[in-house]
């Protein structure tokens, strides 16, 4: 008889951000009249940039000709991406990462979620609390993270780092020693960074005590402040231990176009073992690479006029981030993020729950944000707000919270 994984059953009934659509559809099926703004789910709104558009026609074009037709892509991604990732990502803030250590992928989310799994289940996880979803459910789905206590609202086998207002958000180091640590800077949910020396704390622990680090770098494209590392790379050490990830879906609009990286530096060995020849094992059995076309689209990111649009792109979401932020603070939120990061992390006011208070905005104003302890039990009494929407949602969504 077959039987199901029942890690699975351990999770919560619906991914978070499933759980919101779901109240936001049953509140517009009785209220059809309700004119709802979304800054919930982190999902852009802007158009693709043009130079972006011309080179997807160009390779939509070559498509239909034989000569120019390409049918599977390299498993590890196109030469050509590669090499720009290397120089302008990498070389260019004076990290050493050759084309070949990177893995081009359909986005970050995938390979967070995929990249447990060449590591052994019996490896301890540390996570910062509040937390991306991802990272614990897809441990959860592997059977690594022990039984859920509901009380608590954690899982009893993961090490949760608290990130509190106290600590600027940031974890300490753990008390119990961690086999992999998921790092998210500038954070999601809460909009905080790490400085260089923070992040340099965390790079020369993991080599003390042989962690690995998995560093989610998705938002990097919105640091504004000098002292912020945009890799972790640029950090002594980070080649042996630590793992990153980074996106196109928010640094150029690709949600829903489809196009990531990943980076595993040829001198992380575990146990004599190259973390990278692991993951090239994987990518070549599990995946065909990503569409040329898109991997054509991801080139003109790197183009003069690529960089100058999506450039314009992320100060307009920011100009949307400074409206929220210094708004609601003017009116007595108390909030934070939002400087480096496209995300706003406010205290609910009067003691409310966080899903008190989603249900309060919905209600009073029909706006959608994300309640914080969906993030973890650090996130209770929190609520992010996205600065992806519309400037004019974004202006009408703050009014509306500030009135009621
Ligand atoms: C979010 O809202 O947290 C983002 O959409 C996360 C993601 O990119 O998957």
């Amino acid at each position: 008889m077959a039987r199901i994984n029942s890690d699975y059953l351990k999770l919560p009934g619906s991914y978070l951000f499933s759980e919101i659509g779901r109240r936001v559809r049953t509140y517009q099926a009785e209220h059809p009249e309700a004119d709802v703004i979304r800054l919930g789910i982190g999902d852009v709104t802007q158009p693709i940039a043009p130079a972006i558009i011309d080179s997807l026609h160009a390779a939509v074009e070559e498509m239909g000709h034989p000569e120019s037709f390409k049918g599977y892509a390299p498993d590890l991604g196109y030469e050509f991406l590669r090499q720009k990732i290397a120089v302008y990502d990498y070389k260019a803030r004076g990290c050493e990462i050759s084309a070949e250590e990177i893995f081009v992928s359909d986005g970050a989310k995938c390979d967070c979620a995929n990249i447990q799994e060449i590591f052994s289940t019996e490896n301890r996880i540390a996570v910062c609390d509040p937390v991306y979803p991802v990272y614990v459910d897809s441990n959860v789905m592997a059977g690594r993270t022990g039984e859920y206590d509901p009380a608590a609202g954690c899982y009893k086998d993961v090490i949760y780092m608290p990130c509190t207002a106290e600590n600027g958000f940031a974890p300490d180091l753990p008390e119990q020693t961690p086999d992999l640590i998921y790092l998210c800077f500038p954070n999601n949910p809460t909009g905080a960074v790490m400085k260089k020396e923070q992040l340099q704390k965390w790079v020369d622990y993991a080599n003390r005590n042989g962690s690995v680090i998995l560093y989610d770098a998705a938002y990097e494209a919105y640091i504004a402040e000098e002292d912020v590392p945009h890799s972790i790379y640029e950090c002594e050490g980070a080649k042996t231990c630590a793992i990153e990830f980074r996106s196109f879906s928010k640094t150029a609009g690709f949600t829903g176009l489809r196009l990531g990286f990943t980076v595993i530096p040829k001198e992380l060995i575990l146990e004599g073992v190259s973390l990278w020849s692991l993951w090239a094992r994987r990518h070549g059995t599990k995946y065909n690479g990503a569409p040329y076309i898109i991997q054509r689209a991801g080139e003109a990111v790197y183009s003069q006029a690529g960089q100058a649009q999506i450039r314009a792109q992320i100060s307009y979401y920011m100009e949307n981030a400074k409206y929220i932020r210094e708004n609601l603070h003017s009116a007595g939120y108390t909030v934070s993020g939002g400087v480096n990061a496209p995300y706003i992390w406010l205290k609910t006011p009067e003691n409310m729950t966080s899903w008190e208070f989603f249900d309060h905005l919905l209600a009073g104003a029909n706006v959608v944000g994300t309640p914080g302890s969906g993030f973890g039990p650090g996130g209770e009494h929190y609520f992010r707000l996205t600065a992806f929407g519309s400037r004019e949602n974004t202006v009408e969504a703050v009014n509306r919270i500030i009135r009621i």
